[in-house]
């Protein structure tokens, strides 16, 4: 950085400090994988907390259509969806659950995708009421493995992919194949990959640099190392406990590798377009959902 962009990034600083009106941008951010069970659900909640903690305020988005997911794993049990809100009147305020450290889960399930089929008074409707998550800085969705028509709308919605996977071959073949379609439609964005379940540091490093120099030779595509997760059996026990690991088990291995990525989450530019008000993110979702 040159002195003067030094300068400017101070003014901006000062600015955000004496102007609260100019806010950060929002940022939205799908987590997804290739194979199943790799650990995206565990990541999407505990990067929340992490973040939460770090002073973002934070939405999960639980996009999975399958198995209910974020909801197990945090022990709620959330009895409508995004579904009763669009088509029984249902309040979103009572829809959303508030967890741990104050991050705010939206069940999504199948509703999003029923956007397209309401008519102007019902989306004026959802709007209002979206329109009421004004205090969200970042948004994370969690998807289900693989690629389905729900997840390619959730991909398109979001600025950014952070990519799971673990070192077995069969997680990493996978992997690629996630980013030969990201490539293939055009939707590669930025992808940032998360190495989950490592034996030690060294090979969360070798395993990312081996799906990135395959991805730049094969599909001319870079990946960002977003950082890896080391294999940790207090990660299985949290779950079996219905409570997060960062939580439960805040100095464990896993713990630490998860705030250490929620601050090189924190510390990477932006890319893609800026949104920075919570009416553009509603724009977003009806221009890709509705
Ligand atoms: N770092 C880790 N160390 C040890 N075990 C882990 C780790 N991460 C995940 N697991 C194990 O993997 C299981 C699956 O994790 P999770 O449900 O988060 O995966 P997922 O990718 O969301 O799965 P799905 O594709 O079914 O949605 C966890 O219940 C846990 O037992
Ligand atoms: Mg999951």
């Amino acid at each position: 950085m040159d002195q003067a962009e030094k300068l400017r990034d101070l003014v901006r600083k000062g600015e955000r400090q004496t102007n609260p009106g100019l806010k950060e941008a929002i940022k939205i951010y799908t987590i997804m994988s290739g194979k199943g069970g790799v650990g995206k659900t565990n990541i999407t909640v505990n990067l929340a907390i992490a973040l939460q903690r770090k002073g973002k305020r934070v939405l999960i988005i639980d996009a999975d259509l399958g198995m209910a997911n974020v909801d197990v794993i945090l022990g709620v049990y959330p009895k409508h969806t995004i579904y009763d809100v669009l088509f029984k009147q249902y309040p979103l305020e009572d829809t959303v659950i508030t967890s741990f450290e104050g991050v705010k889960i939206l069940p999504g399930g199948s509703g999003m995708m029923e956007l397209a089929s309401l008519d102007i008074e019902q989306q004026e409707a959802f709007a209002r009421q979206f329109l009421t998550f004004e205090d969200i800085d970042i948004i994370l969705i969690d998807t289900g493995a693989g690629i389905s028509k729900n997840s390619l709308s959730f991909i398109a919605f979001s600025q950014e992919l952070i990519l799971v996977t673990t070192p077995e071959p069969p997680a990493l073949t996978d992997a690629y194949s996630v980013i030969k379609i990201m490539v293939q439609y055009k939707l590669d964005k930025n992808i940032k990959v998360i190495v989950n379940r490592c034996s030690d540091d060294i090979s969360g490093e070798v395993i990312y640099q081996r799906l990135n120099s395959t991805s730049k030779t094969f599909l001319n595509k870079s990946l960002e190392k977003l950082g890896h997760i080391l294999d940790d059996s207090r990660v299985a026990k949290s779950v079996m406990d219905q409570t997060p690991f960062l939580i439960q088990y805040p100095n464990c291995p896993a713990s630490k590798c998860i705030c250490r990525i929620a601050d090189e989450l924190l510390g990477c530019s932006s890319h893609g377009s800026r949104i920075y008000s919570i009416q553009q993110v509603y724009k977003r979702l009806l221009k890709v959902f509705g």
